[in-house]
C-alpha cells in the first residue's frame, strides 16, 4: 500500500494522466485512507479551524429558532425531515435542537437526518447528538438522496466551501483548464494548463465569460449539484433550507482555492489529506440554480446582519445577565468575532432558498 496520498495521487498520474482540480479535491478531503475529513476532527484551538457554532453556542441556538419560525410558517408539517449538511462535530445541531424545544411541537416534529461522510466525524456527531438527546437519535446519509420524502427545512454552515471546484485560466489562445500533474522531478505535485478551448468552460457565469487574459475562473458542478437537488425537493415538496458560507455575493473571476492548515494558509499542493481545502462559494451561481430548480432565493446578506437580525444582541444580554466577569467578556468577545466586518461578519453570508408559497424567512427582510 502508497505510504500517502501523495504517493497514490503520482501513481494515478503517471498511470492514466493530471487530474482536473476537482479530483485532487475530492481525493483531499475524501479519500477513504488519507483524505483530510476522512482520517480527523479537524476543529478547534489544537486543529486547523474554528467555525462559527464552536465559536459559541448562540450561533446554533438562533439557527434552530429560525427553523422552528419557518416551520410554523410551513404550517407546522408533522412529521418534517430536519437536515443537516456536514455537520462537523454536530455542535451546531445540539444547539439548535436544544433552543428549538422552546417551540415544543416542532422539537416533537423534527425527525434528524445529517448528510456526512467522514466515519470519524459520524461518530463524534453520534457522541455529541445521541447525548444532548438520547430520544431523538438523528439518521445518518452519504447524501440528499437518502433523505425519505416529505416536507425538509436543511441547514448548512461551511459545507458548500468543502465540495470540490474545477478551475480555469483564460489564455490569448482560449479557455485553459488548470490541472494537477506531477513536477519535473516526479516526485511532488505541480499546477499545469491543458491546451486551450474556444469554447467557454460549461457552467461559467456569463458574468465571467469575457474575463482579461491570465484571469481564474471557477465553477463547481458539485456544489451546483446539490443546490439543484434540494431547489427540486423544496419546490415539489415543501420547505426551507439556509445555507451559511464564506464567498462572493456575485459570479467573479479570481483564484480562491486554499489550504488552511494548524491556522495558518499552507501550498494547496504541498500535503495532500494534511491541510484542509476549501474554495470561495459563488453565491451568485448558488442562487442561479436555485432559480432553475423552482425554488425562491432570499439574500445572500452578510452573516453579522443576518444574526444581529434574528436576535443575537438579546440573547448576549440574556447570557452575561447570568455570567461571571470572564464569562461575560468571552460572550462578548463571540459576538464581535460573528458579527464584526473584519472578522466572520462579511466575508460569511446567508442564504435562505424556500418554496415559492412561504412567506419571506426571518433575517432577510
Ligand atoms: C468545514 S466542516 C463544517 C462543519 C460544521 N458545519 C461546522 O460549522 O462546524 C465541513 C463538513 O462537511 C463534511 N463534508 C465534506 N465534504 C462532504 C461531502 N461531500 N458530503 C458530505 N459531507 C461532507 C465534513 O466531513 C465536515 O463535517
Amino acid at each position: 500500500m502508497a505510504d500517502s496520498l501523495r504517493d497514490v495521487l503520482l501513481r494515478r498520474i503517471a498511470l492514466s494522466g493530471p487530474l482536473t482540480v476537482a479530483d485532487y479535491m475530492a481525493e483531499a478531503l475524501g479519500h477513504p485512507h488519507f483524505g483530510y475529513y476522512a482520517t480527523r476532527d479537524p476543529f478547534g484551538a489544537a486543529g486547523d479551524f474554528v467555525t462559527a457554532p464552536e465559536v459559541s453556542q448562540m450561533f446554533g441556538e438562533l439557527l434552530g429558532l429560525w427553523c422552528a419560525v419557518v416551520w410554523q410558517a410551513m404550517g407546522r408539517p408533522n412529521p418534517v425531515h430536519w437536515v443537516e449538511l456536514g455537520p462537523g462535530r454536530g455542535t451546531l445541531m445540539a444547539d439548535a435542537m436544544r433552543a428549538s424545544r422552546k417551540v415544543r411541537e416542532f422539537a416533537e416534529a423534527a425527525h434528524i437526518h445529517l448528510v456526512e461522510t467522514s466515519p470519524v466525524l459520524r461518530r463524534v456527531q453520534a457522541d455529541t447528538l445521541v447525548k444532548a438527546s438520547p430520544s431523538h437519535p438523528p439518521l445518518w446519509h452519504a447524501d440528499l438522496s437518502g433523505i425519505p420524502d416529505g416536507p425538509m427545512i436543511l441547514i448548512a454552515n461551511e459545507f458548500l466551501d468543502a465540495l470540490p471546484i474545477l478551475q480555469f485560466e483564460r489564455t490569448a489562445a482560449g479557455w485553459c483548464e488548470r490541472l494537477v500533474t506531477a513536477g519535473p522531478r516526479g516526485d511532488g505535485l505541480i499546477f499545469a494548463l491543458s491546451p486551450p478551448s474556444r469554447r467557454p468552460p460549461p457552467l461559467l457565469s456569463p458574468a465571467v465569460i469575457d474575463a482579461p487574459i491570465g484571469a481564474i475562473a471557477e465553477v463547481s458542478p458539485a456544489a451546483v449539484g446539490v443546490i439543484d437537488a434540494i431547489g427540486r425537493r423544496l419546490a415539489g415538496v415543501g420547505g426551507a433550507a439556509l445555507i451559511i458560507d464564506y464567498g462572493h455575493p456575485q459570479s467573479a473571476p479570481g483564484d480562491t482555492l486554499q489550504a488552511v492548515r494548524g491556522h495558518a494558509y499552507h501550498d494547496p499542493l504541498a500535503d495532500p489529506g494534511q491541510a484542509d481545502l476549501t474554495a470561495h462559494v459563488d453565491f451568485g451561481a448558488v442562487t442561479r440554480a436555485a432559480i432553475e430548480a423552482g425554488a425562491k432565493p432570499f439574500g445572500p446578506i452578510g452573516q453579522g446582519l443576518f444574526l444581529e437580525r434574528l436576535g443575537l444582541g438579546a440573547r448576549a444580554d440574556a447570557l452575561i445577565a447570568g455570567a461571571t466577569p470572564a464569562q461575560a467578556e468571552s460572550v462578548c468577545a463571540a459576538r464581535h468575532r460573528l458579527t464584526a466586518a473584519g472578522e466572520m461578519g462579511t466575508l460569511f453570508k446567508a442564504v435562505s432558498l424556500q418554496n415559492p408559497d412561504l412567506p419571506p424567512p426571518p433575517g432577510f427582510t
